[in-house]
């Protein structure tokens, strides 16, 4: 997430989803109802699970040993979840689930503070951290039923240190410690994703220098009509990898577009959501999918996510690695461009499901 120039953007009245439920609990606001081919098939009325409709789940344990059959046959199933679904679960990845549960419990602490005191992190106009919405760039803009809190993580320099709140009083040091977990896992599963390429392992860690890290709370309030709004916007991450933890008892939520139809994933305790960002589908010449996913909301219940993307040094050259692209078989699908470009390109545009990309796309 790239810093963006603050420019006089008129974004119209932005109302707190949580202040609106508190005053009128009944009622959606006009900005947020969604036009009817926005909301997409509706999965809800869909037995999904009779449509073997669930994303991998990949065993962090099998990958942890030397390299015997379990480790390959893993390995294998990895790459298919990042070929057919651009989506995956990790289970027994080693994070402690009290660190786990710790920024947990202060990301809802945060959210549960009074407005005033959350509105001294502000997500300005045209920026991608603080506290509020992003990507609205118009008055007519419709909006999310979303609350957002975002923060640049990693390296030190992409922090504002303003934004960083000093309640509630445990947040940044547990935030910090869960960052440093996920980033390693970030780095283990690069590994794997590499070696489910036929690179070598370390091809991606060589190339991203010093990665970017990023987090970004959402907070889905219940709302009363859930058919009418969307708690996210569709789109694809800009990330190389993200890393999707759905808070303890949290309902379904998270929705990716496959084969046409949204999909919900269902969390599984303990695991962690996994997919694959546009600079891999890029790096791999379009082998692994970033894939289009949205959120949706609930009548009775919230919803809590913390989301990491993990992404390459701003500096770094992104194209098709040449060892997956071959002029008769393979053609290269992707310009190159340099990362920090592609994510201003990512944060000055509205979220609109796969178009980011098309900044990249060789269109024959
Ligand atoms: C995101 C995202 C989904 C969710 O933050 O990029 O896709 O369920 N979130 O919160
Ligand atoms: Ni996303």
């Amino acid at each position: 997430m790239a810093p963006l120039p603050i420019s006089s953007i008129r974004v119209g009245q932005i109302d707190d989803v949580q202040e609106l439920i508190k005053s009128k609990p009944n009622k959606v606001p006009e900005r947020f109802i969604r036009e009817e081919y926005e909301r997409g098939v509706v999965v809800s009325s869909l037995k999904t699970h009779h449509l073997h409709h669930q994303i991998p789940v990949i065993d962090l344990s099998k990958l942890s040993k030397p390299h015997n059959d379990d480790f390959f046959f893993e390995i294998l199933k990895l790459s298919q979840a990042c070929e057919d679904w651009g989506f995956f679960q990790v289970i027994n990845h080693g994070i402690e689930v009290e660190v786990v549960e710790d920024v947990e419990k202060v990301a809802k602490e945060f959210f549960d503070m009074p407005l005033e005191e959350k509105k001294k992190y502000p997500m300005e106009p045209g920026t991608v951290q603080g506290y509020g919405q992003a990507f609205i760039f118009s008055e007519d803009q419709k909006l999310d039923w979303c609350n957002m809190f975002a923060l640049g993580v990693h390296p030190p320099q992409i922090r504002n240190p303003k934004l960083w709140p000093s309640k509630p009083a445990r947040f940044s040091e547990s935030l910090e410690g869960y960052s440093k977990e996920i980033r390693e896992l970030c780095k283990r599963l690069l590994k794997y994703i590499a070696l489910s390429l036929g690179l070598k392992e370390e091809r991606f860690e060589e190339m991203f220098g010093e990665a970017v890290q990023a987090v970004r709370m959402n907070y889905y309030p219940p709302c009363s009509s859930p058919d009418l709004v969307l708690g996210l916007s569709p789109h694809s991450d800009g990330s190389a990898l993200t890393v999707l933890q759905q808070s303890k008892n949290s309902c379904v939520g998270l929705q990716i577009l496959k084969d046409n139809t949204w999909v919900p994933v269902k969390p599984l305790p303990n695991a962690l959501v996994i997919n694959i960002g546009d600079t891999i589908e890029v790096l791999s010449n379009g082998k692994y999918k970033s894939v289009e996913h949205r959120a949706v909301t609930n009548r009775e219940k919230e919803r809590l996510t913390i989301v990491t993307f993990y992404a390459p040094n701003y500096e770094v050259k992104i194209e098709p690695m040449s060892e997956l692209v071959n002029d008769e078989t393979n053609p290269c699908k992707y310009r190159s461009y340099n990362h920090g470009d592609y994510s201003y390109h990512y944060v000055s545009n509205k979220l609109q499901g796969k178009k980011s990309l098309d900044f990249a796309k060789i269109l024959n």
